[in-house]
């Protein structure tokens, strides 16, 4: 029966391999520590396949360096042995969410992540401290001591982990917030699905060197923009400049391969588009027209809405003049409908070249006149003004967020607008897409989903991740009893939730002529809590693939005594690379208890003395996979007995032990 191995996956491994995929005869073999035989790439044969485009030495070359930046390379590839536990008290709907809320180090839930999520992840957005000078990063080196950490850096989070301050006078001030992001950005990057995208906010103080470290980890040629917020109204307080602005760096995995309607921004339209349908539907006489488009006033984009006082089987439009150039085309003809003859052309010609024109005619989007005498104009469809490329630059502030945590009794400075990550999310996100937030904060992000999704039906799902960072004991947050930041982001989720769902229900009761009623039960507002913690197992001596058989029985009563079958079974979906938001039933059978992950995916019983009649029970669901616990056997024979019968009833099904 096969062992499961229990850490993240070894990157430098599979770069190894992928290495050896391109260049076979740069892979030779050496010996690690132990003296095993292990793959290794001979680099100066790599080199040597490579001169011509290689640069060696010490030469100058166009690149950004700083110290410290091959060891987070390193890091990045390097396994680690931290697991997740379930946290069914701080949940919502545990059982039937697909949500999820991690709380833990980013860096260690994006590599606790790796397998589960490798190129499922549609969207990331982030929003990292932007090392202002006064903000606390998280910085980790395996080589050095826990106390060597806590005299340099002062600060300890709950899980001992390493929280600092990193002022200007640090003489790495740039260098480790550059380890901090890069390192976490070529872990994330895996994690992008292929038609995936990243979007990071950043202001002046690291902008330029974000921009860097992404052109190398996304390559440049996926640099979708560096988009600006206009946040907040100048101050006239700065000696230079106010500054009124952030940025927002987005970037596909592969562009090539993103071929999301990006055209369409539908920001704050869903309900616009309802209305206009509405219109449609009703076939209103001009007056009708006008008032409806009247109510659409709050929406800002359509302020000139006065214009758009006609309709036609194609949509409520307002007309443009065709000409208005010097030296147009006064070449093509136009046929009046009604009279069959010529229309007058403008001045200076048609402002569109032939071909355009004849297309305008074919369409039906051409209005005319009561006759040839009147020169004809281009119609304008409001339904075209929907769909629009999303503009460089754009005007959000934080008011409404600011309210809304105010009201709701939730303490966080600088929030991000929830309307300017829905913006985002409405770019190039779509029903079941997976949308990820790894400095969740306040978890505007995970508001902006559910708040999204309520609007168009959708079914996007969110992974938020964040540090148990604590509150500073005179903080409005810790007063209000929220110890650390991972608080208040799980309960503004609690609370936007229920608002949403209220919001939503209330307006299917009062649904208008022509609108389709809303299926409530759908809105998935429940989120599964994770936090990270230590390996399940007592004490890690041994690489797991390294184990050897006489050391099975040793390890078999080495799982912690606090870890609850719970916990094993959160590692082992992960270790199968099995997504964390799968349904999970729990079942008695015949006096054990077993996990039973989605339908047929995973069974799992880690009870003790397990009744081995549950093995024909569990076979007929014939599952993928099933996995025990080592120690539930009583000797190899039960387990080859059980594996045995199995192979009976079920075949295809993979027995493993843990
Ligand atoms: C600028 S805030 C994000 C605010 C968020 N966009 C919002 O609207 O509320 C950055 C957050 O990242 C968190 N953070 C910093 N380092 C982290 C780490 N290593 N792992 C997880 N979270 C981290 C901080 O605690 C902080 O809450």
């Amino acid at each position: 029966m096969d062992k499961l191995k229990m850490q993240t996956p070894d990157l430098t491994d599979k770069n190894i391999e992928q290495i050896a995929a391109l260049f076979p005869n740069v892979i030779t073999e050496t010996r690690d520590e132990n003296g095993n035989l292990k793959k290794a790439v001979d680099f100066d044969l790599l080199k040597q396949t490579l001169s011509k485009n290689l640069v060696e030495g010490d030469d100058e070359r166009y690149r950004l360096d700083w110290p410290g930046k091959k060891a987070s390379l390193f890091k990045a590839n390097t396994p680690i042995n931290k697991t997740l536990r379930p946290c069914r008290e701080e949940s919502v709907n545990f059982d039937a969410t697909e949500n999820l809320y991690i709380e833990g180090d980013n860096f260690e839930v994006l590599k606790i992540l790796q397998e589960s999520y490798l190129g499922k992840v549609k969207m990331i957005y982030i929003d990292p401290p932007y090392n202002t000078g006064n903000d606390f990063i998280y910085k980790d080196d395996f080589k050095k001591s826990k106390e060597e950490y806590e005299e340099e850096l002062g600060v300890e989070d709950e899980e001992g982990g390493k929280l600092f301050r990193n002022t200007d006078s640090n003489g790495r001030f740039h260098s480790d917030w550059l380890s901090m992001m890069y390192e976490r950005l070529v872990v994330a990057r895996d994690l992008l699905r292929d038609d995936g995208v990243i979007f990071i906010s950043i202001d002046d103080n690291e902008v330029h060197n974000l921009r860097k470290i992404c052109d190398e980890v996304f390559g440049e040629n996926n640099c979708i923009g560096n988009t600006i917020r206009v946040s907040s109204p100048s101050q006239n307080i700065s000696k230079f400049i106010s500054i009124m602005h952030d940025y927002c760096l987005i970037y596909a995995k592969n562009k090539e391969q993103n071929n999301g309607n990006w055209k369409v921004n539908k920001n704050n339209v869903s309900e616009f588009v309802n209305r206009v349908n509405i219109l449609q539907k009703e076939n209103l006489d001009e007056k009708g027209i006008e008032n409806e488009l009247r109510a659409l006033v709050k929406y800002p984009r359509f302020y000139d809405f006065d214009h758009y006082s006609n309709c036609d089987e194609n949509g409520v439009y307002q007309t443009v003049s065709m000409g208005g150039v010097s030296k147009g085309n006064l070449n093509t003809e136009i046929i009046h409908p009604i009279t069959g003859k010529v229309v007058k052309k403008p001045q200076g010609g048609w402002r569109y070249k032939d071909e355009e024109i004849k297309k305008l005619v074919a369409s039906k989007s051409i209005y005319y006149g009561t006759d040839e005498s009147i020169i004809p104009r281009k119609k304008l469809y409001l339904k075209d003004y929907l769909t629009q490329i999303p503009k460089g630059v754009n005007f959000f502030d934080s008011q409404e967020d600011v309210r809304f945590l105010k009201n709701n009794n939730l303490p966080f400075d600088f929030p991000k607008p929830f309307a300017y990550i829905k913006y985002f999310l409405t770019m190039d996100t779509y029903e079941n897409d997976i949308i990820l937030d790894f400095f969740s904060g306040s978890a505007t992000t995970a508001h902006a989903v559910m708040q999204l999704n309520a609007e168009d039906s959708g079914n996007r799902k969110f992974i938020m991740v964040q540090l148990p960072e604590k509150t500073d004991e005179n903080s409005e947050a810790h007063k209000a009893g929220y110890k650390t930041i991972s608080d208040i982001g799980k309960e503004r989720i609690r609370r936007a939730g229920k608002k949403i769902l209220s919001e939503l229900e209330s307006k299917t009761r009062q649904l208008k002529l022509g609108e389709e009623p809303v299926d409530t039960n759908k809105l998935d507002i429940g989120f599964r809590v994770y936090k990270t913690d230590s390996t399940n197992m007592k004490d890690i001596f041994y690489h797991p693939t390294e184990l050897k058989q006489e050391q099975l029985s040793f390890l078999e009563s080495n799982i912690k005594e606090d870890r609850t079958p719970e916990d094993l079974l959160t590692k082992v979906i992960l270790d199968l690379g099995l997504e964390l938001s799968l349904p999970i039933e729990t079942k008695k059978i015949l006096g054990n208890t077993v996990f039973i992950v989605q339908t047929n995916a995973l069974v799992v019983c880690f009870d003790n003395d397990i009744d081995f009649k549950i093995v024909d029970t569990i076979a007929d669901l014939k599952p993928f996979k099933v996995v025990f616990k080592d120690a539930s056997f009583k000797d190899d024979k039960d387990r080859i007995n059980v594996e045995e019968r199995f192979k009976r009833l079920s075949p295809e099904t993979k027995v493993t032990v843990i």
